[in-house]
């Protein structure tokens, strides 16, 4: 083998830079539109445990699918792998409904105001529970981000205590999910495609009972009927789409998990919400007061400059 000189060196990191790229800026296009649908149809249809279990069922529908017609290999899986997985699927259960939850009670910008606090609790879980530290500048860039978030929340014209528990909490589970997955995932001959399928099919197996006790058929039935007869058959797509690109747009982020550390991922994420927080003000002509869009500008700053810190005090 030829050894790699530096010229090669320098275009191989160039085209991994693009490819990433490509991943986040497609995983957050998919994104802008879950959110989009996910809340058009909560706001007809107020029930967000069935809606969160549909999405997991679009996704784990589209990948057995996949599988069976071999479009996608499927995955060699043994026990010791579902074992991994289950600690991963419940965080994820309960990020994905907590969110959910959230988004059916207060707007979609505050609910990804709060989730712009996740490299906070990122940071926190590390030092608490697993014991690493970090130089003090990165607590310290922790500081805006926590602050802009508490502004945010103080000054939001619509604040509702389950919203922003639901998002707080969404927080924490995805934390622990994106450190337990890229655990499992390392070293696993599991592609990053079919470790987020293998997650959708065991959180759905976890979510379902849970959704059928809170919320339940019988109400379902009859709010499904309203949602209709309020919006037209139309109705039935909405459903769809919040479905399948939740799926979407997680597979998508799944796929860059394979390339990135879970540290760049959660930075990726939080740069992911300006573009949903902007979008869904505009779409849904959600009200701001000047000071509690300053709040939400400091928290996104915060990320910035916390990714900032971070990497200059990893390199
Ligand atoms: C969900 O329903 O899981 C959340 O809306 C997703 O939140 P995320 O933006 O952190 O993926």
């Amino acid at each position: 083998d030829k050894p790699i000189d530096g010229k090669t060196e320098t275009s191989i990191e160039a085209a991994r830079k693009v490819k990433i790229g490509i991943y986040f800026a497609t995983w957050w296009a998919l994104n802008v539109v879950f959110n989009i649908y996910n809340k058009k149809v909560l706001n007809a249809f107020p029930f967000p445990w069935l809606t969160s279990t549909l999405s997991l069922a679009a996704g784990s529908l589209i990948m057995l699918v996949s599988w069976a017609l071999r479009v996608v290999e499927a995955p060699k899986t043994d026990m010791e792998f579902w074992k991994t997985l289950l600690p991963v699927a419940v965080a994820h259960t309960i990020g994905h409904v907590a969110a959910t939850v959230s988004m059916s009670k207060v707007a979609v910008s505050f609910t990804h105001i709060i989730k712009s606090g996740e490299p906070a609790f990122s940071v926190l879980v590390s030092r608490f529970i697993l014991g690493e530290t970090f130089p003090m500048p990165v607590y310290l860039s922790l500081l805006p981000i926590i602050g802009g978030c508490g502004l945010a929340a103080l000054t939001e014209l619509n604040f509702n205590m389950i919203g922003f528990m639901g998002a707080m909490i969404s927080n924490l589970a995805f934390v622990f999910r994106n450190i337990f997955s890229k655990r499992g995932m390392k070293g696993k001959s599991v592609s990053g495609m079919n470790y987020y399928a293998c997650l959708s099919i065991l959180s759905l197996l976890i979510l379902t009972p849970f959704a059928i006790a809170v919320e339940g058929p019988q109400m379902w039935a009859l709010g499904w009927k309203e949602a209709i007869s309020q919006i037209g058959p139309n109705f039935v797509w909405w459903v769809v789409a919040q479905s399948v690109f939740y799926h979407l747009y997680n597979q998508v982020s799944y796929m860059s998990l394979d390339e990135i550390s879970p540290l760049t991922f959660s930075i990726g994420n939080t740069m992911k919400r300006i573009s949903v927080i902007v979008s869904s003000i505009i779409i849904f002509r959600t009200p701001v007061q000047p000071v509690n869009a300053l709040g939400a500008a400091i928290a996104v700053f915060g990320t910035f400059l916390y990714s900032q810190v971070i990497y200059n005090c990893l390199v």
